[in-house]
């Protein structure tokens, strides 16, 4: 296999790592000789919970610049077709890489944090995120692309409400809480979903209540609160699959950055899933942008372990190498 292949395969089987809806994993590459092309893959939607493959969509992004990462951590510079929109089998984005130097050691954290990264639903301790490191994130998400809008304190209580409408609201969606049953609870040994190990076992006492699984964890949620959380928008200009696209690869960004500065982060995406609440995330905008998802930032108190690593499929279900030259 050719160097630009072996570093194509690399760089999928890095996305792997990747964090996305429900731990769904929607998506699958194609590794051609000189490019890598990511597909979305609709038999791991959430239809109920995700009818527009919005968080399909976000999730795929992640693992779009999880590939990016890899990528970089080696050197290759590299190119990136995106299409304005997405048509039915094509690609929702195609790597070109271009040359390949010495790799910057920038790149080789984010690969190593890339690693490291996962859901922590564990309180927060009662220290704050410095405020330099706030704007660090801020810059990250910007240079991917997308805005983070930080909460005042009156607009976190605007946040629990809609959280709490958009939880209600899913509750009482049988078609949702089969969804759930299916993909969260359990050991998952077949690669996909969120096993109980990654989940609390009591709910954490917090003013943003964190998603309802519907099911008990194993992991101590620890005795903190969400007192000193903080909580921000993801957000951006455009409401069309291209967008959301992007927006995971600015929530992949914003995570890594925010790996490296010891900060947990957990999405919310609950608020933004259900119409009507997703509207009173944009009225807390100001209605200049439109919000991808819901996040808490915050730092982890050293005294609970964190939840061990979700599962993922193997690579051979997930990256197609094609083209093979024949012996
Ligand atoms: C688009 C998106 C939405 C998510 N929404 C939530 C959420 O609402 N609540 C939650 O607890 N985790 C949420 N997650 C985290 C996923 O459950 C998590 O990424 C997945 O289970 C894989 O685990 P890992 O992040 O530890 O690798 C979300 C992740 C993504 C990418």
């Amino acid at each position: 296999m050719s160097e630009v292949k072996q570093a194509l395969v690399q760089a999928a089987d890095a996305a792997r790592f990747a964090p996305s809806i429900h731990n769904t994993q929607p998506w699958r590459w194609v590794v051609r000789a000189d490019r890598l092309e990511l597909f979305a893959v609709a038999e791991r939607q959430l239809r109920a919970h995700d009818p527009d493959a919005r968080m399909l969509l976000v999730s795929c992004g992640a693992a779009l610049h999880h590939a990016q990462v890899a990528l970089d951590a080696e050197g290759w510079s590299h190119t990136v077709d995106r299409p304005a929109s997405l048509t039915p089998d094509a690609p929702l984005a195609v790597l070109t890489p271009g040359e390949q130097r010495p790799a910057e050691a920038s790149a080789t954290r984010h690969l190593q944090m890339l690693q490291v990264r996962r859901t922590d639903r564990r309180t927060v301790s009662e220290e704050e995120v410095p405020e330099s490191v706030l704007d660090e994130l801020v810059k990250a998400t910007e240079q991917a692309g997308a805005g983070l809008h930080v909460l005042g304190r009156d607009q976190v209580l605007d946040l629990a409400v809609a959280v709490e409408r958009a939880q209600a609201a899913e509750a009482a969606d049988d078609r949702a809480a089969a969804e759930l049953a299916t993909w969260v609870g359990g050991e998952r040994p077949e690669g996909t979903g969120i096993p109980s190990s990654a989940l609390p076992a009591e709910v954490p006492l917090t003013t943003v209540a964190e998603r309802d699984f519907q099911t008990a964890g194993t992991v101590a949620a620890g005795e903190g609160h969400d007192r000193s959380a903080t909580y921000a928008v993801l957000y951006g200009t455009g409401d069309a699959e291209a967008d959301w696209l992007r927006a995971g690869e600015s929530l992949s960004r914003l995570w890594l950055a925010a790996t490296e500065h010891a900060v947990s982060l957990l999405p919310f995406s609950g608020p933004v899933e259900i119409p009507f609440t997703r509207e009173a995330l944009r009225r807390m905008l100001g209605g200049t942008g439109v919000p991808y998802l819901a996040i808490r930032l915050g730092l982890q108190d050293p005294a609970h372990a964190a939840p061990p690593h979700t599962p993922r499929l193997p690579a051979t279900q997930v990256i197609e190498i094609a083209d093979e030259e024949k012996p």
